[in-house]
């Protein structure tokens, strides 16, 4: 048996699972499973790896992706450059860990926008804000971010409000803020959307719904939208190819 899985809290409804469970029917690779492992708790991590020695490689999500890394051998330039790692392989008896959240969002935004010049505008700072922020840097595209508190960023919402004509000079704008994920589809980033300029990119890493208020927004102003769902599917492609390199 080939074992594969993911591990967060909760994991309850997982795109991952559906994905390599496809994949693998698809494949007609019978030995290979695809488990969730529910885990509070980052301190059952070596004991995950003991009980199923058929493990081969995980998924990390939400609220491990950084601090698993402290029970990791080693680490791929991905996992270093965010800091946080949301693909284990083990080869050898060696866990190494990567980042195809930042691979993802890169190849994604490269495949939609082309050769873009221009500034872009981060929504929140959490670990897909990290993401982003190593995707656009690889793409030396300059970005400031926007986040609840100064500690998080150049610019508070508040700050934008009062100053709206800040947004004008931003021709990307990506949304890493949970605002407007299923069920709550009706929360949105508090920013002045009366300013955005026509031709503006709008993406929000948000998956479901398929069109966020935030999108919506963005169209309404004559903005370009994506929404996340393509970094998701890249995210997870790339952890099959790590888990076959
Ligand atoms: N498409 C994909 O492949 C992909 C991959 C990873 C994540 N995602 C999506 O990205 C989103 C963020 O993920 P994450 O792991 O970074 O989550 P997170 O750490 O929980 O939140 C990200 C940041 O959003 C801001 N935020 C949180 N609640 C907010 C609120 N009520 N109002 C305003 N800002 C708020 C915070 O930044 P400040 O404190 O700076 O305001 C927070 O650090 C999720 O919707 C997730 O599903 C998608």
């Amino acid at each position: 048996m080939k074992r594969f899985g993911l591990i967060g809290y909760p994991v309850s409804h997982s795109y991952s699972q559906n994905f390599f469970q496809k994949k693998f029917k698809e494949l007609g690779l019978k030995d290979h499973s695809y488990d969730l492992f529910e885990m509070e708790y980052l301190n059952e991590f070596p004991a995950l790896w003991l009980k199923h020695t058929d493990l081969k490689g995980l998924n990390v999500t939400v609220p491990h992706k950084e601090n698993v890394i402290k029970y990791l051998d080693k680490q791929d330039v991905s996992a270093i450059k965010v800091g946080a790692a949301n693909v284990i392989l083990k080869k050898n008896g060696i866990l190494t860990g990567y980042n195809t959240d930042y691979m993802a969002f890169r190849e994604s935004l490269r495949s939609w926008m082309g050769n873009f010049k221009g500034e872009a505008l981060i929504l929140g700072s959490g670990g897909a804000s990290k993401a982003v922020q190593a995707g656009l840097t690889d793409l030396s595209i300059p970005y400031n971010q926007v986040s609840r508190t100064m500690k998080g960023g150049d610019y508070t919402y508040d700050q934008i409000k009062a100053n709206p004509d800040i947004i004008t000079r931003f021709k990307l704008i990506v949304n890493t803020t949970p605002l407007g994920m299923y069920p709550k589809n009706e929360t949105i980033p508090d920013l002045p959307y009366h300013k955005i300029q026509k031709g503006t990119f709008f993406y929000d890493l948000i998956y479901n719904p398929e069109e966020t208020a935030f999108m919506l927004q963005g169209e309404k102003h004559g903005a370009k939208t994506k929404n996340g769902l393509e970094m998701l599917e890249l995210q997870a492609e790339q952890s099959w190819q790590i888990w076959n390199s």
